[in-house]
């Protein structure tokens, strides 16, 4: 009797225990309202598909060149960008638009300035194939992969067959993209509730940022990224003329000049600014954005303040370490970097 009643007792402690666990998973974490929210401490993954995504993120040899590899103009040692008005690619050519980082791209609503591809996995078959840009074929990028073994083992443990395709391929890439967040930023920190994550100047600069109306554009959890707007609203942006960002996607006559709003996340790193990469200075980003967009001028304290705001938002960059990928085989096609 004894024993069955201890019993009893044992399994409701865990019933309960594990309802405790549970509300206590499900508990909505704490977070001001504000309308800038915070990107998630980590997301789930499948480790191996990351890992396999990483090698081919990392791989030069999925360019004609075998030179160049995502990383080369999405740098993850600099913010996910190669610093760059605009890319260098193949054969030295100059792209003809800024680099956007890959850091938090997941939190976009489309990937590239005009919108063009609808997720990460459609976006990663561009560059490969880009003459620009990595200047293979999709066929080639495949033929690579598939010659060597160790990939080809890769692919099986994750895909369940040794057909490698383009889709695979970008699917794994797309995967390995998705892990890179950046959390625990010192605004995410304050957002969070803690008080002193932020100084005075910076809490200010957040408060300018809303009541000037940045925020209208560039809110949600990428502070931008979910939105395509006219660059120039209240005045033509001069600089740069010929790109016709989301029109170039509808042929709506409205969409010339709309770009996606960028991710602001990690922007005292992604230098230089906007689509034509026309300045490296973050306080002339600002002013530009205030005359264009909202047709205001800022004070330099105003500005300074904005800026100190923005530097909040540099979160903690994605530890990565460095993929030890497999040598070619005598299979392999070899780079032709100069055709
Ligand atoms: C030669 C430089 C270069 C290489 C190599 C390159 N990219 Fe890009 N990437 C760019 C440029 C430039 C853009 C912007 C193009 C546009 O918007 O029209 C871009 C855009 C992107 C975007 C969209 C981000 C956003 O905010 O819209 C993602 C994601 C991305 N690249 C991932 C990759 C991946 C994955 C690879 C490798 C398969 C790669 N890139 C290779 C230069 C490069
Ligand atoms: C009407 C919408 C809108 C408003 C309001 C707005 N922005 Fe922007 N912002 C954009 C768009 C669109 C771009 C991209 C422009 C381009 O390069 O084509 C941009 C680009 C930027 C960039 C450059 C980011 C990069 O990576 O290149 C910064 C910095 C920026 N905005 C900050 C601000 C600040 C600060 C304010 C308020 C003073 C503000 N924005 C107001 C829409 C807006």
């Amino acid at each position: 009797m004894k024993i069955v009643r201890s019993f009893i007792l044992l399994g409701l402690t865990l019933t309960l225990l594990s309802v405790w666990g549970c509300t206590k998973k499900e508990t909505p974490e704490v977070v001001r309202e504000e309308p800038i929210q915070p990107i998630p401490l980590k997301v789930d993954y499948d480790p191996e598909k990351v890992e396999l995504g990483k090698m081919l993120y990392f791989d030069p040899r999925l360019s004609k060149s075998g030179f160049i590899s995502c990383n080369s103009c999405h740098n993850l040692a600099t913010g996910g960008v190669d610093n760059l008005p605009r890319s260098i690619g193949h054969k030295w050519q100059f792209g003809g638009i800024n680099a956007p980082t890959v850091l938090n791209s997941r939190y976009n609503i489309a990937q590239f300035w005009d919108g063009r591809a609808k997720d990460l996995k459609e976006q990663a078959g561009g560059p490969i194939e880009n003459p620009v840009e990595m200047a293979f074929s999709h066929e080639m990028a495949v033929k690579v992969i598939q010659s060597i073994p160790q990939y080809v083992e890769r692919f099986k443990k994750v895909y369940g067959t040794d057909q490698i395709d383009i889709d695979k391929i970008t699917d794994a890439i797309a995967a390995f993209e998705e892990t890179l967040i950046t959390p625990n930023s010192r605004f995410d920190q304050w957002l969070r509730g803690d008080d002193n994550a932020l100084t005075a100047e910076e809490k200010e600069g957040y408060q300018l940022f809303k009541e000037k109306g940045c925020i209208t554009c560039h809110n949600g959890i990428g502070v931008g990224g979910n939105m395509f707007q006219k660059f120039g609203v209240v005045k033509p942006y001069e600089r740069d003329t010929k790109t016709l960002g989301r029109y170039e996607v509808t042929k709506n006559e409205a969409d010339k000049y709309v770009f996606k709003v960028p991710i602001l996340r990690n922007v005292e790193l992604t230098y230089p600014y906007f689509h034509d990469g026309s300045t490296y200075s973050l306080s002339e980003a600002v002013n530009i954005m205030a005359e264009y967009q909202l047709g205001i001028e800022l004070t330099p304290e105003e500005t300074r303040k904005i800026v100190a705001f923005l530097k909040t938002l540099t979160g903690e960059q994605p530890r990565i370490v460095y993929p030890v990928l497999p040598p070619s085989t005598e299979k392999t096609p070899k780079p032709t970097p100069a055709d």
